[in-house]
C-alpha cells in the first residue's frame, strides 16, 4: 500500500497506534472526570498522565478533548465541557464503544455547545461522554471515479474500500479567489437538444433546473449525465428517495458510470449529512477540476439541501425569516454554488442544479435565491409534462446568461428567430383553441402555428440518441426557420409588421 493509502478516508484524526490509543484513553479519562473545576488533587493526576503520555511518545493524544451530554432534544444534544475547544462544523463522538455516534457542532456558547447528529437515529442520554474529533476532513482521490459514496466519502456500493488521496481537504472550503479564476470561454454540447439550442451551457457555467414535483427534473439530469462533452461527472443525490439512488446508478448512469462519482445522502439521513453530502460532491468536483478536468457537477436537489440547512439553522437557534428559512439559507447557497465554475487553471466545473419549486410557485424563497446566484435557468412546466412532451422545458421562460459565449453570431440570430416563432405560437395557440384567432389573419402567426409543433417534436427526447440521420440540431433548425423567412432575404421573419396577405381570411 502506498504512503497516502495509509491515511483514513475521512474523519478528524489519523488512525491511532496502540500506544497512542493508550495515552489518549488516559487523557480522556482525566478530562471526562474533571470537566467542572477539577479539584487540586486532579492536577497531580494530570501531571502523572502527562508524564505517561510523554513517555509513550505521543504528543497528539494530549490534545484529545472531552465533554458530557448536558441535555437531549429531539434533533440535537447540548454538550458541556467543549466550548473553548471546538469550532462550528467540528465533529464529536457521543457515547462510547460500539454505540458511539457522530454529531456536528452547529452552535457554541460560553458554557455549552449544540451538536446535531450525523446519523438519523440517535440514542443519547444525559451524562454520556463526548469526544471532540475536530473538523471534518476528506481525502478525495482518483479512486472516487466510478464509485457511489456517502457524505464522508465512505463506499455505499459493493466495490470495497476506496483508496484515499494524499491530501486532506475541508469539504466546506471557500470558492476560489474571484480575480484569479479563469474566464468562461467555450460552449459545451450536452446532447439535450432543447438546451443546446435554446439554453446553451458553457464549460464553467452554473445553471438551475426549476420545476414542480414530478415535472421531470431528475430525468433531464440523467440525460445530462450522459453528455459526451465532459471528462468527469460528479453527481450529488441530496435528500432523494432511497429507491431513486439505486435506479439512478443502475439505470441512468449508463456509459458515464466509469467516469462518474456519485455522492448520495438520502432523505432519511440526518440534515447535517445532507448538507455535508452537497459539499462533498462539490469537493470531488473541485478535486478533478484542479487536475485540469472539465467536470460536470449535477446536484439533485438543491431544495432538499436548503431544507436541511433550514433544519440545522432552526436547531442552532437562528430566527426564521421567510417560510421557516433562516438567513443561513442565503449564505449556504451562495457559499456552495460560488465554488462551481472555472478554477485558476484550465479545469472547469459546469454545475447543473435541480430546484424543486414548492407548490409550482417560482417565486418561493429557495427558487428565488438560487435564480439570483446562477448564470441561467431552465423552467420545467407541468402543463407541458401533462401533454407528454419531455423534457418539459418552457422555452420562452428559460434562458442562459452566457449564450453569447456559447453561440456564434449566426447561431444566436437563428435562435432569436426560432424563439420569436415559439413565443408567437404560445400566444396564438391558446387564442386559436378558444376560437379567438382566425387562420389567415396574420401570415407570421400562421407560420408559427405550422412550424413550432415540428420544433417541439424534434426537441422531445428520452435518451441521448440524436436526430434521425445524425443531423446537427442547428442545421435542422435552420431548415425549419428558413421557411418562415420572407423575401427579401436577411429580413427576420415577423420583425417587420407586414400587411395581411391578399389571401387573408381564406
Ligand atoms: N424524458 C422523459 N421521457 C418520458 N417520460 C418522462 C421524461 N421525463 C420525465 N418523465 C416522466 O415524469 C415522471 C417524473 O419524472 P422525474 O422523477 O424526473 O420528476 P422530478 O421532477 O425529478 O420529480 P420529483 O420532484 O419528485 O423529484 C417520470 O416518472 C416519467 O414518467
Ligand atoms: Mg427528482
Amino acid at each position: 500500500m502506498s504512503e497516502p493509502d495509509k491515511q483514513p478516508a475521512a474523519g478528524a484524526m489519523p488512525a491511532s497506534s496502540s500506544r497512542m490509543a493508550a495515552a489518549g484513553a488516559l487523557v480522556r479519562h482525566f478530562t471526562l472526570d474533571g470537566i467542572a473545576n477539577p479539584p487540586a488533587g486532579r492536577f497531580r493526576r494530570l501531571a502523572g498522565l502527562l508524564d505517561t503520555a510523554a513517555m509513550l511518545g505521543n504528543s497528539e493524544a494530549l490534545t484529545a478533548r472531552c465533554g458530557r451530554v448536558l441535555s437531549v432534544r429531539q434533533n440535537s444534544v447540548i454538550i458541556a465541557g467543549l466550548s473553548t475547544w471546538c469550532g462550528l462544523g467540528d465533529l464529536v463522538s457521543v457515547g462510547s464503544g460500539a454505540s458511539a455516534w457522530r454529531a456536528q457542532i452547529i452552535a457554541a456558547n460560553p458554557d455549552t455547545v449544540t451538536a446535531k447528529p450525523m446519523t438519523a437515529n440517535v440514542n443519547a442520554k444525559v451524562g454520556d461522554p463526548v469526544q471532540l474529533l475536530g473538523p471534518v476532513v476528506l481525502r478525495p482521490s482518483a479512486a472516487w471515479k466510478g464509485r457511489v459514496l456517502d457524505a464522508l466519502g465512505e463506499p455505499l456500493d459493493d466495490g470495497g474500500p476506496v483508496a484515499p488521496g494524499g491530501e486532506a481537504f475541508d469539504p466546506y472550503r471557500p470558492a476560489p479567489d474571484a480575480m484569479k479564476r479563469a474566464r468562461i470561454t467555450r460552449g459545451a454540447a450536452t446532447g439535450v437538444r432543447a438546451l443546446d439550442l435554446f439554453v446553451p451551457v458553457c464549460h464553467g457555467q452554473r445553471i438551475g433546473i426549476f420545476g414542480g414535483a414530478g415535472t421531470g427534473k431528475s430525468q433531464l439530469l440523467s440525460l445530462l449525465v450522459n453528455s459526451h462533452g465532459f471528462d468527469t461527472v460528479v453527481v450529488g443525490l441530496i435528500g432523494e428517495r432511497g429507491r431513486e439512488v439505486r435506479e439512478f446508478v443502475e439505470d441512468r448512469l449508463g456509459e458515464s458510470g466509469k467516469n462518474a462519482t456519485v455522492i448520495a445522502s438520502t432523505g432519511d439521513e440526518a440534515p447535517s449529512m445532507r448538507i455535508l453530502a452537497a459539499n462533498t460532491a462539490m469537493l470531488a468536483a473541485e478535486y478533478f477540476r484542479d487536475r485540469g478536468d472539465s467536470v460536470l457537477l449535477i446536484i439533485d436537489s438543491l431544495t432538499r439541501f436548503a431544507h436541511a440547512v433550514r433544519e440545522v439553522g432552526l436547531a442552532a437557534g437562528e430566527m426564521p425569516v421567510v417560510r421557516g428559512h433562516t438567513t443561513l439559507l442565503y449564505s449556504s447557497l451562495s457559499n456552495l454554488l460560488e465554488r462551481a465554475g472555472p478554477g485558476e487553471g484550465s479545469g472547469t466545473i459546469t454545475g447543473i442544479f435541480s430546484v424543486l419549486v414548492d407548490g409550482d410557485d417560482h417565486n418561493e424563497p429557495v427558487a428565488d435565491a438560487v435564480r439570483g446566484i446562477l448564470d441561467g435557468h431552465v423552467v420545467l412546466d407541468r402543463s407541458i409534462a401533462a401533454m407528454g412532451r419531455f423534457p418539459a422545458i418552457d422555452i420562452p421562460m428559460s434562458l442562459s446568461r452566457l449564450s453569447d459565449i456559447a453561440l456564434d453570431k449566426s447561431r444566436r440570430q437563428l435562435v432569436r428567430e426560432a424563439r420569436r416563432l415559439i413565443a408567437t405560437y404560445e400566444q396564438a395557440d391558446e387564442m386559436r383553441r378558444l376560437g379567438g384567432y382566425v387562420p389567415g389573419a396574420d401570415e407570421f402567426v400562421d407560420t408559427a402555428l405550422a412550424l413550432v409543433p415540428q420544433i417541439y417534436a424534434a426537441l422531445s427526447q428520452d435518451d441521448n440518441t440524436g436526430l434521425p440521420g445524425a443531423r446537427d440540431p442547428f442545421e435542422w433548425l435552420e431548415g425549419i426557420v428558413s421557411s418562415a423567412r420572407t423575401p427579401p432575404q436577411g429580413v427576420v421573419a415577423g420583425q417587420e409588421r407586414r400587411p395581411p396577405a391578399p389571401a387573408a381570411g381564406k
